[in-house]
Parts: structure tokens; sequence; C-alpha cells
């Protein structure tokens, strides 16, 4: 049994992805876990099921439960992870996501249904990668960055660390300011 931490949509995308694995999970929100009332030898892993408005707050809840457990990632069925990739062991790869040769991802970062993730790119710590999101070749993005739907990164440019791109955004130049930016090519709104 997987004990999946979470209460919301994540966590149920999650839970579904793993029972098409043929694991068998279980549910429990962040508040029950940090109650520490749950006994973690019950269950065979856990996997962290939010993702949340800042992922520096993520990340601060990653670092207090890994005190208790470490937490597992996994690979969808239907995902391609080239093998000569190196995918830390919390990340989370879901439906259809394919990751192309010589691409490095970081700890607890998230590559949602469907998103492609082409050769030489690296994926920073705990960064989100949205559905369908399309990172090409020799791409590098930071830590704790949230990369919306559908958004197309160009090849061989950075995003620093803390960065937020919109759903459906086209990024065509580095991006060196913390920031929110949107559309195509993408601009910084905040
Ligand atoms: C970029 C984003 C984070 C901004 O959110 P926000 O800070 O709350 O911004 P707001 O909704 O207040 O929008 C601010 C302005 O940017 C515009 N805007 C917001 N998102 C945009 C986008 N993706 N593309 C183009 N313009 C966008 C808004 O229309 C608004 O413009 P206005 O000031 O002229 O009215 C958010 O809109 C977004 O795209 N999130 C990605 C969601 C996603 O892909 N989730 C995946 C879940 S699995």
């Amino acid at each position: 049994m997987i004990l999946v931490i979470g209460q919301g949509g994540h966590a149920e995308s999650v839970s579904s992805v793993l029972r098409a694995l043929g694991e068998h999970t279980q549910i429990k929100s962040l508040e029950f876990v940090s109650q520490e009332e749950f006994d973690v030898d019950r269950y065979s892993s856990l996997v962290f099921g939010i993702v949340g408005d800042s992922l520096q707050s993520r990340n601060r809840t990653i670092s207090r439960l890994e005190q208790v457990s470490k937490l597992s990632g996994f690979v969808a069925s239907t995902a391609i992870v080239s093998s000569v990739s190196t995918i830390a062991d919390s990340v989370q790869i879901f439906e259809g996501v394919i990751v192309g040769p010589k691409v490095i991802v970081g700890e607890h970062a998230i590559l949602n249904t469907g998103a492609v993730v082409e050769h030489e790119s690296s994926i920073g710590r705990n960064t989100f990668l949205g559905p369908r999101a399309t990172i090409l070749g020799r791409v590098s993005i930071g830590e704790c960055c949230y990369i919306g739907a559908g958004a197309v990164l160009l090849p061989g440019i950075s995003v620093v660390s803390g960065s937020v791109i919109g759903a459906g955004a086209v990024v065509t130049r580095s991006i060196e300011e913390p920031g929110t930016y949107v559309g195509s090519p993408a601009r910084q709104i905040s």
C-alpha cells in the first residue's frame, strides 16, 4: 500500500497513475500526516501529492516530511524515458511524458501528463511542468519553477529558479529575473 499525501486534484492524479501501475493507494491529507498519527511502516512508500500555489512552500513541507520518511516518485506505464537520462528517485512522471537523452531531472520535480523534455535539458528540484509543456533541447530550468500547461521553451534557453511561466507561453529568451511570464513571445507581468 502506497500512502499519497494530499487531498486535492494532484493527489487524485497521482493515485490514478499508481493504480494503473498495479499499486494499492490510500490518500491522506497533510494535516493528518503532520499530526504524526500515521505509522510509516504500514506503507511500502510515501508519495507527496500536493502542488499548491507556492513551490517554495512545497519545498519546505517536503523537507519536513523527509525527516519522517523518504518520499518516492513514479514513472507512469505510458511514459518514455531515455535510458541515458538521470532522473532523481522522487520525481513524478505522468502518463504520456517523453524524456529524451542526457536529461537531468532533480528531486521532487513533477512532469505532468504529456510533457516533453528534449535532449540534454535539465529540470531543477521541485520544478513543475504542466500538462503538455514542451521543453526543447539543452534548456536549463532552475529549482521551484512552475511551467504552465502547453508552454514551449525554445532550445538552449535557461530559466532562473522561482520563475512562473503561464499556460501556452512561448519562451524565446533566457529568463534571468524570477517572476511571472506569459504570452508569445513570453513577457514578464509581475
Ligand atoms: C500565469 C499565471 C500563473 C498567472 O496567474 P495570476 O498571477 O493569478 O495572473 P492573473 O490571472 O491575475 O492575470 C494577470 C494578467 O495576465 C493575463 N494572463 C494570465 N495568464 C495568462 C496566460 N497563460 N497567457 C496569457 N495571458 C495570461 C491575464 O489575462 C491578466 O491580464 P490583464 O491584466 O490584461 O487582465 C496563470 O494565469 C497561468 O497561466 N497558470 C498556469 C496554469 C496551469 O497551466 N496549470 C496546470 C495545472 S495541472
